[in-house]
């Protein structure tokens, strides 16, 4: 579904992202993992579109979408959150979910309808008309997604989403992503939580310092030499 090719990006003189090469099948469960500063990110506003790439070419669903701004690739199928919630505090969770919806809709009454339909996939239907503000972290993460979801997009970029949650709530999202699959999402997540990757992904990919350095099954990834060296450390056991 997704295909990253020989993907760059510099800044200045540092690169981010070097020749990286990743795709992600339609209705799976990437997770992409990796130590501060490795690219995750990076790659994920390439993909996005926040940022242009300096080599390489992204596909998606066959076509290339090299050099097209967030609004087309938006409209195109991929919605991703962001590593910091981007809410505006003073914004009603149901108006910041419109904002998404209104991405595919000019209809208000239609966006406003596909906000409530989101809300109530994500949990938060009954927080609808509190200021975004008011939410915990855990209610902040569920927004961000809703906001994602209005755009209905066929897959989602998740950037660190259970990151500040307790472990029953980091429970909660990963059934949610789950969910989210289920219902015929593809997702591609950035993550620390290695349990949670552990539990919820099909595939891993590893960056170091912008480069590729593992893609496989969770637990092979897992006991790789290098993955432990660069991003695990050596007295890392896999449980
Ligand atoms: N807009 C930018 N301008 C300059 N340098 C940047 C920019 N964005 C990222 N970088 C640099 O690119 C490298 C990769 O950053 P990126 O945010 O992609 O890492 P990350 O893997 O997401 O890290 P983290 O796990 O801390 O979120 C870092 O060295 C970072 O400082
Ligand atoms: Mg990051």
């Amino acid at each position: 579904m997704l295909e990253v090719r020989n993907v760059e990006r510099r800044f200045g003189g540092l690169t981010a992202v070097r020749d990286v090469s990743m795709e992600v099948n339609k209705n799976e469960i990437v997770a992409l993992i990796g130590p501060n500063g490795a690219g995750k990110t990076t790659l994920f506003n390439l993909v996005a579109g926040v940022l242009p790439a300096n080599k390489g070419d992204i596909k998606f669903n066959g076509k290339s979408i090299t050099g097209l701004g967030t609004a087309q690739i938006c409209k195109i199928g991929i919605a991703r959150t962001f590593q910091i919630p981007q809410l505006f505090g003073s914004m009603s969770v149901v108006d910041t979910v419109m904002v998404g919806a209104l991405a595919c809709s000019r209809s208000i009454a239609v966006a406003r309808e596909r906000a409530f339909q989101v809300l109530e996939q994500v949990g938060l239907r009954d927080k609808a008309n509190q200021r975004s503000a008011t939410l915990t972290i855990s209610g902040k993460k569920r927004l961000e997604i809703a906001r994602a979801l209005a755009t209905q997009p066929s897959m989602i970029l998740l950037d660190e989403v259970v990151a500040g949650l307790n472990a029953p709530e980091v429970h909660k999202l990963l059934d949610l992503i789950r969910e989210l699959r289920a219902n015929d999402m593809t997702v591609l997540l950035v993550e620390h939580n290695i349990e949670a990757v552990l539990n919820i992904a099909d595939r891993i990919v590893v960056l170091d310092r912008g480069e590729k350095i593992a893609d496989g099954m969770p637990r092979e990834v897992l006991n790789q030499k290098e993955v432990v060296g660069a991003y695990l450390g050596d007295d890392y056991v896999l449980a």
